[in-house]
């Protein structure tokens, strides 16, 4: 009886283990399947957007990275800061996107998003972001 009790708690122990690192290991998705899972409805799978109501990424949205304040719309956006994605992998996400989308107009030697920055800049909301995007693309400094 003892030797099956302790038989049954010892798979128990190993049951538990397997679940905990399957869950460590499920805690995140890659970003192509959180673009799909979070982006993809208004974006577009291959970042088209929507005619008059969802800009276009493509090509695009490299060149805000040229500019401080570029860098900081393109978190501040309210689809990316309003997501329920952590910081962690909304930084993989907006990477991902940036190489994705629009890896031409990167400048050179950009320096990838880090959790820290995604979460210190979704904290602070954008006030009007339709006039901040149409300013920031027609800056001289962005091509
Ligand atoms: C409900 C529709 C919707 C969802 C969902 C959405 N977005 Fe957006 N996104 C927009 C719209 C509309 C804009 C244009 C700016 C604005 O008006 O908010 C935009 C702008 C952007 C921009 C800036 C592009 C530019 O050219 O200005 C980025 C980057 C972006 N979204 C990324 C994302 C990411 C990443 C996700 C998923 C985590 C996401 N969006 C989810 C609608 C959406």
């Amino acid at each position: 009886m003892s030797n099956i009790g302790t038989l049954g708690s010892r798979i128990v122990v190993a049951v538990v283990a397997l679940l905990a690192s399957a869950g460590v290991a499920a805690a995140g998705n890659s970003p192509r399947v959180n673009y799909m899972l979070h982006c993809m409805g208004c974006h577009l799978e291959d970042g088209s957007g929507k005619r008059d109501a969802v800009p276009d990424m493509r090509g695009v949205v490299g060149r805000f990275p040229h500019t401080r304040e570029g860098r900081r719309y393109l978190v501040q956006v309210p689809g990316v800061s309003q997501s329920s994605l952590p910081d962690d992998e909304l930084a993989e996400l907006v990477n991902w996107l940036l190489h994705e989308f629009s890896a031409e107009e990167l400048p050179a030697g950009f320096v990838p998003y880090g959790a820290a920055e995604i979460g210190e800049l979704r904290r602070t909301k954008l006030v009007d972001v339709t006039a901040t995007r149409t300013r920031l693309l027609e800056g001289a400094d962005t091509h």
